[in-house]
C-alpha cells in the first residue's frame, strides 16, 4: 500500500441536495483555498457528461472512474474537496477518508428532495418516484457518511453562509 496522509484540507460529503457544491464553494474562498468538484474532475478528465457515462457504460462503470478521480483528489488537492454523493459506497474510498477531515453536510428527506426537484443532471433521481428513491439513498448510505465524518452539520433552514461560518468554528 503506497497510500500517503491526504492532503485535502476538508472533504465535504453528504446526499445530493445537501449543498456540497455551494458550501465547497464559500468554504473554500473562506480558507484562501481551491475547491475541488469530483463531479467536475470526473467530466473533465472523461470529457463526457456523468449522465452521459449512466446511460451508455452504467452505474459501476461510473463508479469505477469516481473512485480513481476521488482517490487522486483527497491525496493531492490541498484545498477543499466536494465529493459525488455516492462516493463513499466505495469501502476502498471509505477507508481513505478514515485520515481525513470529513464534514458531513446533514439534511432532511423533504428538503433534499425538493432542493433536488427534477434534476436531469443527477440520473439516480430522474426515476418514477425521486421521494422514494431519495429516501433509499439516505437508508442506504447515512451510516457510511456517519462512519466516516469527522464532523456533522445540519443544513435544513440554514443559508449557505451559515452553514460555512457552523463549518469553521468546528475545524
Ligand atoms: C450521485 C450524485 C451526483 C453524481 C452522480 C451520482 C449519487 O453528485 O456524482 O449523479 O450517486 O448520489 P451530487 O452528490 O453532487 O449530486
Amino acid at each position: 500500500d503506497t497510500r500517503t496522509a491526504p492532503s485535502a484540507r476538508v472533504v465535504l460529503v453528504g446526499l445530493p441536495g445537501s449543498g456540497k457544491s455551494t458550501i465547497g464553494r464559500k468554504l473554500a474562498r473562506e480558507l484562501g483555498v481551491e475547491l475541488y468538484d469530483t463531479d467536475a474532475g470526473i467530466e473533465a478528465d472523461t470529457g463526457r457528461t456523468i449522465p452521459d457515462i449512466f446511460a451508455t457504460d452504467g452505474e459501476a462503470e461510473f463508479r469505477r472512474i469516481e473512485e480513481a478521480v476521488v482517490r487522486r483528489a483527497v491525496l493531492e488537492h490541498d484545498g477543499v474537496v466536494s465529493l459525488g454523493g455516492g462516493s463513499v459506497l466505495s469501502a476502498r474510498t471509505r477507508d481513505l477518508l478514515r485520515d481525513a477531515l470529513v464534514v458531513y453536510l446533514e439534511i432532511s428527506v423533504s428538503e433534499g428532495v425538493r432542493r433536488t426537484g427534477a434534476s436531469s443532471t443527477r440520473p439516480l433521481l430522474n426515476g418514477v418516484d425521486p421521494a422514494a428513491k431519495y429516501r433509499d439513498l439516505m437508508r442506504e448510505r447515512r451510516p457510511l457518511y456517519r462512519e466516516i465524518a469527522s464532523v456533522r452539520v445540519r443544513t435544513d433552514g440554514r443559508s449557505p453562509g451559515r452553514v460555512v461560518r457552523m463549518i469553521l468554528t468546528k475545524l
